[in-house]
């Protein structure tokens, strides 16, 4: 299969690596040009729960020369995202499917909007990785990644497209609706990313802190609330508890949120927290825990340039 990744820092980087692993022809494409380089050079260093190795996968930073591809998998950071998809019509072509394994709720609508939904596959990925530096990755935490059409429907297309990626060694699995495993993962992201980014502490903390760990039930109940008001079917019947587990699993994690601001980069605050609290005031369902992080989150990023 021809695929194009568009976002190739960590979690592109490993779909990439493993896919290119698997025996397909894929290009990296990512705007950060040392990383690009390093990747040409040198290869791509993957390490972690996959193994330790050097793949050798071509890498872009300009979208220019990449043919019509049989899969674009877009994975930037969300406000990106229609960029990306702006930047992928070169090379997608009538059959090309654009799958988003995104965090947070509007990726896929987006891509909808500019590739056209017909081509828009929509899903989530418990996947986890970080970048070490240009050319280098770590494969954080494997899991399994759920992916469904964005007009919903068992196609025969999203099976085969599991099935590629499961062979390749991602394990994937096709859903008629991807509503429920996107939410269930938004409301574990709501949980957790901007309390630790206010914090600045590591995943785990959140499971031993008290004042932390009443937040986190609050923002993730109030999301969940939500989602019911959806008719949404979670796929953890305690969301609370599950995103604890998370917690706990991923205890030393620094999440994207709190490396986003360590940064001093724009987080994903936008389609996280601040999409939750949106949603429910459409709803007329209180999120005031959700909206409260979201403006404490917003107010840091504004004050990168202020800190003293
Ligand atoms: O965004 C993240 O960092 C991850 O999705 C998660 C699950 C919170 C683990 O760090």
């Amino acid at each position: 299969m021809k695929i194009t990744v568009v976002g190739s820092g960590a979690m592109g980087s490993v779909f990439g690596g493993i896919l290119a692993e698997g025996g397909h022809d894929v290009t990296l494409f990512d705007t950060w040009c040392e990383h690009v380089k390093a990747i040409n050079e040198n290869g791509l260093h993957l390490s972690g729960v996959s193994g330790d190795r050097l793949i050798h996968v071509r890498a872009t930073c300009t979208a220019e020369g990449i043919p019509c591809q049989d899969l674009i998998i877009i994975l930037v950071k969300s406000g990106c995202t229609a960029a990306a998809a702006e930047a992928s019509r070169i090379f997608s072509g009538p059959g090309t499917m654009v799958l988003t394994l995104q965090n947070g709720l509007g990726n896929l609508e987006v891509i909808a909007s500019i590739l056209g939904p017909g081509h828009a596959i929509g899903g989530t990925t418990s996947h986890g990785a970080f970048v070490l530096g240009p050319g280098a990755v770590r494969h954080a935490g494997a899991g399994e990644t759920i992916l469904g059409e964005f007009k919903g429907g068992l196609t025969p297309r999203v099976e085969r497209l599991a099935e590629t990626l499961s062979r390749a060694g991602l394990p994937a699995r096709a859903v008629e609706n991807t509503d429920g495993p996107v939410w269930s993962k938004l409301l574990v992201n709501a949980g957790i990313n901007a309390l630790t980014a206010l914090l600045r502490v590591p995943n785990g903390v959140l499971t031993e802190n008290p004042w932390a760990r009443e937040l986190l039930a609050m923002a993730v109940e109030e999301g969940a609330a939500i989602a019911r008001g959806r008719n949404i079917v979670l796929s953890f019947s305690d969301p609370v508890a599950h995103c604890l587990d998370v917690a706990a699993k991923t205890g030393g994690n620094i999440s994207s949120m709190l490396q986003d601001v360590r940064a001093g980069r724009k987080t994903e605050i936008g389609v996280l927290n601040l999409a939750l609290a949106e949603e429910g005031k459409k709803m007329g369902i209180p999120a005031p825990v959700n909206s409260i992080l979201a403006s404490l989150v917003q107010a840091i990023e504004n004050s990168y340039r202020d800190r003293i």
